[in-house]
């Protein structure tokens, strides 16, 4: 009878995961046909799995890019044009911006192919395949295998692995491991690196709302922006050149000129950044008790300090509105991360499943021996970290945040070359013509009236807090030289750096010596609170990280032996993955009812000209009085974004949401405040993908910038031919009204009817 009653119980408390709901899972393409096709299909997929992702033949996974490292796009025209969101390209458009031509402001549109603006530092990456390689990775490794040892042979297979992959150079490559350490798969790439900025709306669409609606739905933001991506003549990936021609996509989205409806089903094809779902209770009580807190408290300061000088002055506001915006981007998302933790009491939750473990691991010898002490290494792991957590976080958010110190840091490989002695003189020429690259661009977004002050007002918080025996030796020059006055250590430092000034900086590049980088104020600060952190604070966390890895790593593998009837996702970790679920509202609070989608007709209610933040272009306002949504309206409204229950987080920013037919819907850009959880936690009632519709985007391309022939090279799925159905082979399209999918043999493809039986048939097959 307890026996009984306690699996009814342990069923209970476990029940959200063991029945996972649809719209949760950041799925790996290679495995949909094997864990999610049929239950897609049930959705209102209409695509075969071989058309999601197929390493043979053209498939939806050849129209998605991961963008810059940091984002997704995808291809909307077999020339190369790609779509991300605006926040995504944000730097590049901010980097192209001058005081006499902001176009980060005004928006800018290519009119022409010469017009397109390059853009150094930026690359795509486009996935060749990937392949499960756990098999190769973990060979004769067994629970008995020492860790160090396992580390160790896990580091140089997966290297060698990459390696082969790389062909000479010619695919980038790499193995990531999932299910912390559990699993292994390689990755092979194509990047380009001739990325070109097409257009962008002017910020107060792509940024509509700015940090008041940031995580909030309902939203009106037109986040989005335009590239190209440039190719050699023959057909490979190449940097800038007058010559390289645009890149032609294996595959391209079709756009969906249907207004979606309610029910619909949507997938969202990208590359999540990184989730940690598995972590237990004592990692989310470090985060939301210690870390997060360190983290609003530095970044609240940081913010106010560039908020006034960006205030005072446009040209400091344009060097300082990329970075401004990605730390208050994070700012608000630890904010609604422990609100949402508390509200949702994660805390607790976590303590039950995790005693129900406990209980399956000690119930039987054999699983006591492989998991029993799993939970308790994991806390104490953590137990240990939070004495050193502090300075770790002081580090990075505090000590190295001010541009100057987070740029002198960059000075370290030069430090250990001069220190070194010896030097080759061919390797110092390269690092340096790195320096002078690297120099360009800092010295154009600096500010240093306003870094000064913050790095004053952060060493004072990074002194109050951190452990004194924590602290670096360099606070001895401020307790002794400066009489504890921050200011002043703050001004002699900023004064008397080289790194400080372009042309100082510039001329010691000319002739490094070790001595003048030694005793450079700003170097010798990071210098010493980097020393401090790799001597007295990184061997501690180190050592609580590997008894941590291993922890995890046994705990997750336990998970999923005691429940194997789940099918388990990964966490994500930067790599390509599909979410699927449908077009839906939410009820955020007792008694309010969120719809699916907003307008035209809402965003002009937001209009507030007195507030940066929600200035509408006069252009927009007339054309919505007139309602000259062209034919990208329908019954006299214009949508502009719409919410899925799709899962997804940071890095699928600019990723598409796709319908059952393959076509574009919109871009996701954001998730919605009642779910911040997300990364650490899944919310199954409150999680919410935030996109912007498609439509709303071909509008503001189109009508309101006269950019027309960007949608041209485009290929619209009229209303009016709903059925038409994904095909990778997609040819050519005849715009002016009716649209035409051909194929190669020039025929129009409908196979609704073939494709209902087809789904009949799998879902009998997966049955039996
Ligand atoms: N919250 C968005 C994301 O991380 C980014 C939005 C950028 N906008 C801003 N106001 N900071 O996906």
């Amino acid at each position: 009878m307890l026996k009984k009653v306690y699996s009814l119980l342990l069923l209970g408390c476990l029940g959200l995961s063991l029945s996972a709901r649809a719209d949760e899972g950041m799925w790996l393409p290679l495995l949909v046909k094997r864990l999610n096709h049929v239950d897609m299909q049930k959705q209102g997929l209409q695509l075969t799995a071989e058309e999601i992702y197929n390493v043979n033949n053209a498939s939806l996974k050849d129209a998605i890019v991961q963008f810059g490292g940091f984002c997704t796009g995808e291809f909307v025209s077999k020339e190369g044009l790609l779509l991300t969101n605006h926040h995504c390209g944000y730097d590049a458009i901010a980097s192209n911006s001058t005081p006499q031509d902001d176009i980060l402001k005004n928006g800018f549109w290519a009119m022409t192919r010469e017009q397109e603006k390059k853009n150094d530092g930026l690359f795509v990456d486009i996935l060749v395949r990937m392949e499960d390689v756990s098999g190769q990775v973990l060979q004769g490794i067994t629970p008995q295998t020492p860790e160090q040892e396992r580390t160790k042979l896990v580091a140089e297979r997966s290297k060698a692995l990459a390696d082969a992959a790389k062909n000479n150079g010619q695919y980038v490559g790499y193995v990531r491991d999932f299910f912390n350490g559990n699993e292994f798969y390689l990755f092979v790439y194509e990047r380009f690196t001739d990325v070109r900025l097409v257009g962008t709306p002017q910020e107060s669409i792509g940024k509509f709302g700015g940090d008041t609606d940031n995580w909030m739905w309902p939203r009106h933001t037109g986040d989005f922006s335009v590239f190209r991506v440039y190719m050699s003549p023959d057909g490979k990936p190449a940097t800038y050149s007058e010559k390289n021609v645009p890149y032609r996509p294996k595959h391209h989205l079709p756009i969906s000129m249907s207004n979606l409806k309610e029910g619909d089903f949507a997938m969202v094809f990208g590359f999540p950044g990184r989730t940690t779902r598995f972590m237990a209770g004592s990692g989310l009580g470090m985060a939301v008790e210690q870390s997060n807190p360190v983290r609003i408290k530095l970044r609240e300061r940081r913010l106010a300090l560039m908020k006034e000088a960006m205030d005072a002055s446009p040209a400091d506001r344009l060097k300082l509105a990329s970075n401004y915006a990605s730390i208050s981007n994070y700012y608000k998302y630890f904010i609604g991360q422990n609100e949402g933790i508390k509200r949702m009491k994660t805390l607790d939750k976590k303590a039950t499943e995790e005693k129900a473990f406990q209980a399956w691991a000690d119930a039987n010898a054999t699983r006591k021996g492989l998991y029993g002490s799993a939970l308790a290494d994991i806390n104490a792991s953590y137990a240990g970290q939070r004495n050193y957590n502090l300075s770790a976080i002081y580090r990075s958010e505090a000590a190295l945040a001010p541009q100057l110190m987070a740029h002198a840091f960059q000075y370290t490989p030069l430090y250990n070359m001069l220190k070194a002695g010896n030097v080759d003189k061919a390797k110092l020429q390269q690092l340096v013509e790195g320096y002078k690259e690297m120099n360009k661009e800092f010295y154009a977004s600096y500010v240093p009236s306003s870094d000064q002050k913050i790095f004053a007002e952060l060493m004072k918080m990074y002194y109050q807090d951190v452990p004194k025996a924590q602290h670096a030796d360099i606070f001895k020059d401020l307790t002794t030289t400066y009489k504890g006055d921050f200011k002043k250590w703050a001004a002699d430092i900023y004064s008397k750096s080289l790194l400080a000034s372009e042309a100082k900086a510039n001329a010691f590049l000319a002739n490094p010596t070790l001595k003048t980088l030694e005793t450079d104020p700003a170097f010798k600060f990071v210098r010493a609170v980097q020393t401090n952190y790799q001597d007295n604070v990184l061997p501690k966390l180190n050592e609580y990280n590997a008894a941590l890895g291993k922890a995890n790593r046994l705990y997750v593998a336990g998970l999923r032996e005691m429940h194997p009837d789940k099918v388990f996702y990964p966490d994500a970790n930067s790599t390509l993955r599909l979410s699927y679920g449908t077009v839906k509202g939410y009820e955020p609070r007792d008694g309010v009812e969120y719809k699916y989608y907003t307008t035209m007709d809402g965003l002009a209610e937001k209009e507030d000209p007195t507030n940066p933040e929600f200035i509408v272009p006069a252009k927009l306002m007339e054309l919505h009085r007139k309602k000259d949504y062209g034919r990208y309206g329908e019954n006299g409204q214009l949508r502009v974004g719409f919410i899925t229950n799709n899962d997804i987080t940071g890095g699928n920013s600019g990723s598409p949401v796709i319908n059952g037919r393959g076509e574009l819907m919109g871009l996701a850009f954001d998730g919605n405040w009642e779910a911040m959880t997300g990364d650490l936690v899944f919310d199954p009632e409150y999680k919410r993908s935030i996109n912007v519709d498609i439509k709303y985007v071909l509008f503001v391309i189109d009508k309101l910038s006269g950019a027309g022939h960007l949608v041209n090279e485009m290929t619209l799925v009229d209303k009016g031919n709903p059925n038409t159905v994904f095909n990778p082979a997609i040819n050519d399209v005849k715009m002016n009204g009716k649209v035409e999918i051909e194929t190669p043999e020039g025929q129009i493809k409908i196979k609704k009817k073939k494709n209902e039986t087809k789904i009949k048939k799998e879902t009998k097959k997966q049955k039996s």
